[in-house]
């Protein structure tokens, strides 16, 4: 698959540096999680970075916080990261919505629909080789399909035709720890 642009079409953000998309996102009232977030979390890292690293919606500390991936999930994905030899700081991380979904329950399609675009347009301007995509709902999301995890970590995909690669969400690593041996497989 070469890219998904067509399912999110209806709108492309106008920005075209990370500091005019952020301040949109800031800005953004799209859909309902724009009265429940505390801060929206834009992603951080390396403006140039070669890996881009896809989760699904930042959690309680990370609405607080303002920054992805900054819990238990994220030590655990800085560790997966540092044990081959990369650094966070080397990497964009970032999530397919920009704002909590109350409860940490899945994004909502409607959700997913206003918020995709951002991340197309973070894709657009940070033009990474590779895009780390983590977790079912991320996936299925970016690539358009209802295939399962364990064919989506098989599978060649692109996005944007960007190359991807689909592993698993590190939030599920903590709850199955016999996944790690295979997750450190795909990275
Ligand atoms: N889980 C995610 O998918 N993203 C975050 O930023 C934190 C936890």
């Amino acid at each position: 698959m070469l890219g998904v642009r067509h399912i999110f079409i209806k709108e492309d953000p106008a920005a075209t540096t990370l500091q005019q998309l952020e301040l949109q996102c800031a800005a953004c009232q799209k859909c309902a999680l724009a009265q429940t977030r505390t801060h929206i979390v834009f992603g951080e890292g390396d403006p140039q970075a070669r890996i881009m690293i896809v989760g699904e919606a930042p959690g309680a500390e990370e609405d607080k916080q303002g920054r992805p991936f900054v819990g238990e999930a994220g030590k655990l994905l800085n560790n997966m990261l540092n044990a081959i030899g990369i650094e966070r700081g080397e990497t964009f991380i970032c999530n397919i919505l920009k704002c909590r979904p109350p409860g940490n329950r899945d994004p909502q399609p409607a959700e997913r629909e206003a918020c995709v675009p951002y991340l197309l347009k973070q894709m657009d301007i940070i033009k990474p080789s590779i895009i780390l995509v983590l977790g079912l709902v991320a996936a299925q999301t970016l690539l358009n399909t209802r295939q399962s995890l364990g064919q989506l970590r098989e599978g060649e995909h692109f996005i944007q035709k960007i190359p991807a690669h689909v592993t698993y969400h590190p939030a599920a690593l903590l709850r199955n720890p016999n996944w790690k041996r295979p997750a450190w497989q795909d990275l």
